[in-house]
């Protein structure tokens, strides 16, 4: 059956099919040997035979879904120009070829998935889906009740206005704040630049939940594959079978960072939570 080849490509777990058009407008996509880089070409892929960058796409491998807790100082790129780590070089004994899902900054840490599943990271990618995202933020110095409200009830940035979010107080220190950030939207560095519209300096940024789905006690650098319960709940839709959930392996990488602040967190004021969502 003829089918657009972004969808072949994410389909066969390459990457998604945003990333997939890129691909193809790169002119790193040939069917039968013929480079195509217009973004509505069509392919059969049971009888042509389809590459990328000159390797074969293969259909029917396994579906891989991991959660990585990213520590800082690593790239969420397949490749990086300048040599930096990329996340993929900690998920050592991986059995194919994942991508993440969506990306945090080089220097933030936490949650990160990635899947070899095109269509699942469609889905949990698309707006439609306003999956939440949680991130503790230690902040220099004290934070004030109307910076959090400000953050809560949507910031003006360049490219517009935030959605309202969840904003709370979590930990007060002698020299820094740890709040807490949900936000549903996903646009590049927006926990920071929240921040920054409301005079907040971040010094560390770590998600620790996406959707349903929290970081837990994954030390940094540490990866696990999730359950196939996990990989419904998220996506909201039957997925495919699962074969690398059973193992419920967790991979144990060096821990470059000692300090778990969402284990220590407590509400230490009484006034500090928000919510700009009605
Ligand atoms: N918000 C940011 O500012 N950075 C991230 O990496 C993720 C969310």
């Amino acid at each position: 059956m003829l089918e657009r080849l972004q969808k072949i490509i994410s389909a066969a777990g390459i990457t998604s099919r945003r990333a997939s058009e890129a691909l193809i407008l790169n002119g790193q996509v040939a069917v039968n040997g013929i480079i195509v880089t217009e973004l509505g070409s069509k392919a059969d892929p049971s009888k042509d035979t389809i590459t990328v960058d000159g390797k074969a796409l293969k259909f029917n491998v396994q579906r891989l879904y991991i959660l990585l807790n990213k520590p800082p100082g690593y790239i969420t790129a397949l490749k990086d120009g300048q040599g930096r780590p990329l996340v993929t070089d900690l998920l050592k004994g991986v059995a194919d070829r994942v991508y993440p899902v969506g990306r945090l900054d080089y220097n933030t840490e936490g949650l990160l998935l990635l899947t070899n599943d095109g269509e699942w990271a469609n889905r949990l990618m698309h707006p439609r889906h306003e999956i939440e995202k949680e991130y503790h933020v230690r902040v220099r110095g004290k934070v004030v009740d109307q910076q959090l409200m400000r953050m809560a009830e949507g910031v003006e940035l360049e490219d517009g206005m935030t959605a309202p979010a969840v904003v709370n107080l979590v930990k007060s220190g002698e020299q820094n704040d740890w709040i807490s950030v949900a936000i549903h939207e996903g646009r590049n560095r927006q926990v920071r630049r929240m921040c920054e519209a409301v005079s907040l300096s971040v010094v560390r940024l770590k998600r620790i939940r996406y959707g349903s789905l929290a970081l837990g006690t994954l030390r940094a650098g540490q990866f696990r594959y999730l359950t196939e319960a996990e990989v419904r709940e998220l996506s909201g839709e039957p997925a495919k079978t699962v074969h690398a959930a059973k193992p419920q392996r967790e991979v144990r990488q060096t821990a470059p960072r000692p300090a778990r602040p969402e284990n220590q967190t407590r509400p230490v004021r009484s006034g500090g939570k928000f919510s700009g969502r009605r």
